[in-house]
């Protein structure tokens, strides 16, 4: 079967994980318990994501020339991931991400500088219109200009292809933006940040998904982590369980592994549920292993998982 073409309009950073009991206090120095840097950035991650899952995954993206910047094409070179539409910014760095793990529960907590992909534009959505125009899914986020998603959003809509929004970071917005989406899928934070809406329990997620749903999303998808996640909209409403895993060594890119899987399974042609299905087993491998892309699973294991049940 010919891969499933996805794009993806995001940042590529370099991330740098230090793992610790816990953050530091203002003017304190702690002792940390393990280092790591490696390719990161929500859209590079969840195009990693896909093309391990099985897709012909496009990055549009712009990065520096610099150490950073070699890294990302390193990456992506080893999984395959189509660069036609990756702008080599001669004015700007590769950005970078601080990321604390905590040793103790296997959560992050993340600052993110987006470096040269914070200059992506309308212009470079213009300029990767072919891209868009061949692929079956698109995915943004909220780690470049929220109007460069808004323009990749537009563009996908020209031409038939179907939208996924990842709001991440959460961030203020246009509640235009919705109706470009075929699927918005914050995590519970994002989904209270950006509805003003508690996100706790599943009847939260299921009010939070409504209001995404009046302010024009076709389908609202809110990740619960552990719990799974839940969908609503023109594809109904459904709760769609997590994979039980024996332990999470890191949650970092466990949303992304999701986005990315969920993609490419939509892309394929698999119902909603079955591509939630597909994204909640892409996650549940990656949060047994560290680092972000790195941690993402292949094909094979997806489906191993998969077939277990
Ligand atoms: O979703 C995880 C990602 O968020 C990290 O790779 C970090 O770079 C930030 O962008």
């Amino acid at each position: 079967m010919a891969r499933a073409p996805v794009a993806v309009l995001g940042i590529f950073v370099a991330d740098l994980a230090f793992r610790a009991p816990r953050l530091p206090l203002m003017g304190e120095t702690i002792l940390g318990q393990g280092f790591k840097d490696g390719p990161g950035g929500k859209g590079s991650n969840q195009a990693i994501a896909a093309a391990r899952a099985g897709g012909d995954a496009r990055m549009i993206t712009r990065i520096g020339r610099d150490t950073f910047g070699e890294m990302a094409q390193k990456a992506w070179a080893a999984d395959g991931i189509d660069t036609s539409a990756v702008v080599i910014d001669e004015t700007a760095p590769t950005g970078a991400a601080f990321i604390f793990v905590s040793t103790e529960t296997g959560n992050n907590a993340i600052i993110v500088e987006s470096g040269a992909a914070a200059h992506l534009s309308p212009d470079d959505v213009a300029a990767a219109e072919a891209v868009i125009a061949s692929s079956r899914v698109l995915i943004t986020q909220f780690e470049q200009p929220t109007v460069t998603a808004l323009a990749g959003l537009t563009m996908a809509r020209k031409h038939g292809v179907i939208t996924i929004l990842n709001p991440a970071p959460a961030v203020e917005v246009t509640d235009a933006i919705y109706g470009l989406c075929d699927y918005v899928t914050p995590n519970e934070t994002e989904a209270s940040a950006l509805t003003g809406l508690p996100v706790v329990t599943e009847d939260d997620a299921l009010a939070a998904a409504k209001e995404f749903v009046r302010r024009g999303a076709k389908n609202a998808l809110i990740t619960l982590g552990g719990k799974g996640a839940l969908l609503h909209g023109e594809a109904g409403t459904h709760m769609v369980p997590a994979f039980k895993v024996p332990r999470v060594v890191e949650t970092t890119g466990a949303g992304d592994a999701f986005n990315g899987g969920f993609a490419v399974a939509l892309a394929e042609g698999k119902s909603p549920v079955e591509a939630i299905r597909f994204g909640c087993a892409t996650a549940g491998i990656s949060v047994q292993r560290p680092g972000t892309a790195p941690s993402m699973p292949t094909r094979a294991e997806i489906e191993a998982l998969l077939a277990s049940g």
